[in-house]
């Protein structure tokens, strides 16, 4: 039964068109999920309006943010592990976004500059803020994960400065804090946040966990229990929608928790083509979308 349902899973699905996605994090994330939009869109739009979204492993945020712009949710509570992210989502949807918007215009970003504001312990949350956000956009890959540097060449021969876009960075800081009402976030474990309200009905999962390959790479805290979290989502009362690296263990928890399961095609940021997992209860919405 277990290896005809393994076989019930294996199915692929194409790649939709992500151009008009409005970029609204102010981070580059790794692993980042700007490019599933379109797909979460219409996923929310299959469910009752007045749901409350929980993204239990935020990073850099898409997801909950496009929710809220898009009014596709009553309310947004979004979770993340690493402090130095935390410390970005608490002082933006917090009281200081004008603050760290200020931070990002007013810097002269040279490699002296840097180096000695990085090398400075931040004395408050919102300035570790303003060094995450700096961190992130300077260092390859927007990785800030230990053993990460900063951009040596970068795009077009700009350098440090070829993802440093300050302008961009706090019209979509301040475009945050006009909607931060919508949007709760607590620091913690993803985990824990899902045991605590997955008796809820009105309530919708988006998770989106550490790679089991690539985590290491690229966060800070990536090793999270693949077992105990399909276990948990097993018994979510509402909806949810997992996505992962496409990885045999995963398909085969996947299958073991009688999980649908499809793959999505994507583009890399270097225009390669990869795989993805979509797993939930239901995917009858997603295939529909395919075959539109
Ligand atoms: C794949 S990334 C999420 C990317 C996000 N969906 C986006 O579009 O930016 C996984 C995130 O989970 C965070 N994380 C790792 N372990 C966690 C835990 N136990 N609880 C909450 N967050 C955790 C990592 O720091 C990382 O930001």
């Amino acid at each position: 039964m277990g290896q005809l349902k393994l076989f019930d899973c294996d199915t692929t699905v194409k790649p939709v068109n992500v151009a008009s996605v409005p970029m609204r994090s102010p981070f580059r994330y790794p692993g980042g999920k700007t490019w599933f939009v379109p797909y979460v869109r219409k996923w929310l739009k299959s469910l009752d309006s007045n749901i409350e979204l929980i993204e239990p492993f935020a990073g850099g945020g898409i997801i909950s943010l496009t929710a809220g712009f898009e009014n596709l949710a009553r309310k947004i509570i979004m979770i993340e592990k690493d402090e130095d992210i935390a410390a970005v989502w608490k002082t933006i949807l917090g009281q200081g976004g004008k603050w760290l918007a200020d931070q990002i215009v007013n810097f002269e970003v040279n490699l002296e500059n840097v180096q000695t504001l990085l090398s400075l312990h931040p004395n408050s949350t919102k300035q570790r803020a303003f060094f995450t956000i700096l961190r992130n956009r300077l260092h390859h890959g927007g990785i800030l994960a230990h053993g990460s540097g900063l951009i040596k060449n970068g795009e077009n021969g700009k350098g440090l400065k070829s993802r440093w876009y300050p302008g961009t960075l706090k019209k979509r800081i301040m475009d945050i804090t006009m909607i931060k009402n919508k949007i709760k976030f607590i620091e913690g474990d993803g985990l824990d946040v899902i045991k605590k309200n997955m008796d809820l009905s009105n309530t919708a999962f988006f998770i989106d966990p550490p790679y089991t390959k690539a985590g290491r790479r690229l966060y800070k805290y990536y090793n999270i229990d693949h077992e105990e979290l399909f276990h948990l989502a097993g018994n979510i009362r509402g909806a949810f929608l997992i996505t992962y690296d496409d990885a045999p263990d995963i398909e085969k928890l996947a299958c073991k928790h009688d999980l649908e399961l499809e793959r999505v095609l994507m583009k890399t940021t270097h225009h390669t083509k990869k795989y993805e997992l979509v797993i939930s209860r239901d995917l009858a919405w997603l295939r529909k979308m395919q075959g539109d």
